[in-house]
């Protein structure tokens, strides 16, 4: 099996999705934020707080890295900017979780843990700047993408078994 790579937008549900996943397949899953805050043993905010946002692409590149060398058969969810990384299509089938800006947004806010999963999102703190950056990415996302899932009005039970009927074409 080769790696899932799932990109998308800070919000559009890559973590849900993920677990979703899991449930329904062997794959087994990692989620870059995760090991990034583990190994740093701090929030994602505090590492921006604390040593800005270059430092922090450091961390994901060192990943990236280690991901390609050492990681196989798994499902890997992204931070919204991981994407950038040069060597996404060494480390495995890439799947863009899609969705326009106001159905992100709507969503985190219908969230019970609305407050904390925007507090959590430093790039996400000013919904205008937050906006310019989706646009700016959002074209990049769909270039990279080998399988694009529009998650708008889906579940993540759903998308995750539309996700894996697509991925089987690419085993
Ligand atoms: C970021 C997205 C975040 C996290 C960090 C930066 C980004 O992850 O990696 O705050 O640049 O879009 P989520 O996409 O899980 O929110």
């Amino acid at each position: 099996m080769r790696n899932v790579i799932l990109i998308g937008f800070m919000g559009v549900g890559k973590g849900s999705v993920a677990r979703e996943v899991i449930k329904n397949s062997s794959y087994m899953a990692i989620d870059t934020d995760d090991l990034i805050e583990s190994m740093e043993n701090r929030k994602i905010k505090s590492i921006f707080e604390d040593e800005g946002e270059e430092y922090f692409r450091k961390l994901e590149k060192n990943i990236a890295k280690w991901l390609e060398s050492s990681v196989k058969n798994t499902l890997i969810s992204t931070g919204g900017g991981f994407y950038k990384q040069t060597n996404l299509k060494n480390i495995g089938i890439i799947v863009l979780l899609d969705s326009p800006f106001d159905a992100i947004i709507k969503r985190i806010k219908a969230h019970p843990n609305a407050a904390k999963k925007l507090k959590k999102r430093p790039l996400l703190a000013d919904l205008k700047k937050a906006k310019k950056l989706y646009d700016e990415r959002r074209p990049e996302y769909l270039k990279l993408a080998d399988i694009v899932i529009d998650v708008t009005k889906k579940s993540a039970g759903e998308c995750s078994k539309e996700l894996l009927k697509k991925v089987k074409k690419y085993a």
